[in-house]
């Protein structure tokens, strides 16, 4: 399967808002209402509201009856005990994620997330039936210094190391270049499709064809109503993940209904 025609029947595009440090609980809902009333007949498409935790629980009051998938940004690996300040997968469950954003590269940054971090997390929203959306991307010194495919092994060998192949079916993949993320710097399409594709490989090497095949790969860094669909065009690039302009309803809708204005 090479074909673009025929990516969106194996891999169902997902588009993930990823609202980091934003929105108090009356934003969030306020959100979600107006998004309800904009998004009628936008296409066959997932579509994942990853909200700061402090939101969640009443957006999946707002959320139900409604096609769209709750997520948090981040997870602990303990399911529960004495870890001050944590927020474990079961109670992601609970409050009504069925998502879970893990290794984002701020968390990584800023919080000392390690690739086995990531791997410990992803065992345990696997564990608890979440869909973990694991990110990998390198910096702006690794691209320059050309070791990109070896940063992108490194974190997905590493991140995925628990993943057996039945595990694989629930994950998402997200490529975030960091020098594109929040910088208006969006890689451009070609680039994306070309780390895209090798994620694909190791997906083959490490867990086989129907893997590298059926997998969902999303696109994060600087995307925007003005960028997605070229982006979408790729062969191995089947959704997207997205900061900045998903705060806003009108954007955030505009980059949901690509397939539609690209029609
Ligand atoms: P951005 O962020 O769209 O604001 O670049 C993407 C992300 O960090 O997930």
């Amino acid at each position: 399967m090479t074909a673009s025609e025929d990516k969106n029947l194996v891999r169902r595009p997902i588009i993930t808002a990823n609202w980091k440090l934003h929105k108090t609980v009356a934003e969030a809902t306020q959100f979600v209402d107006e998004l309800r009333a904009r998004c009628a007949d936008l296409g066959d498409l997932d579509i994942v509201l990853a909200a700061p935790f402090t939101a969640l629980a009443a957006m999946r009051d707002r959320l139900q009856a409604m096609p769209f998938h709750l997520a948090a940004q981040d997870v602990f690996w303990e399911a529960h005990g004495a870890y001050t300040g944590e927020v474990s997968a079961p109670m992601l469950l609970d409050v009504g994620c069925t998502y879970v954003i893990i290794g984002h590269s701020e968390r990584r940054q800023y919080f000392g997330e390690t690739d086995d971090t990531v791997a410990k997390k992803v065992s345990a929203a696997l564990q608890a039936n979440l869909h973990p959306i694991v990110c990998v991307g390198e910096s702006l010194r690794q691209r320059q210094a050309e070791e990109t495919f070896e940063v992108i092994k490194r974190q997905v060998q590493q991140g995925l190391a628990p993943c057996d192949a039945e595990d694989l079916a629930n994950v998402v993949l997200a490529y975030e270049p960091i020098w594109a993320i929040g910088t208006g710097m969006t890689a451009t399409p070609a680039q994306a499709q070309e780390v895209h594709q090798y994620i694909r490989t190791l997906l083959d090497e490490g867990w086989g064809g129907d893997v590298a095949r059926t997998v969902r790969v999303q696109y994060g860094g600087s995307v925007n109503p003005d960028n997605i669909a070229v982006l979408m065009a790729e062969d191995d690039i089947d959704g997207a993940l997205v900061g900045g302009a998903s705060l806003d309803v009108e954007s955030f809708v505009h980059i949901l209904s690509y397939q539609r204005r690209n029609t």
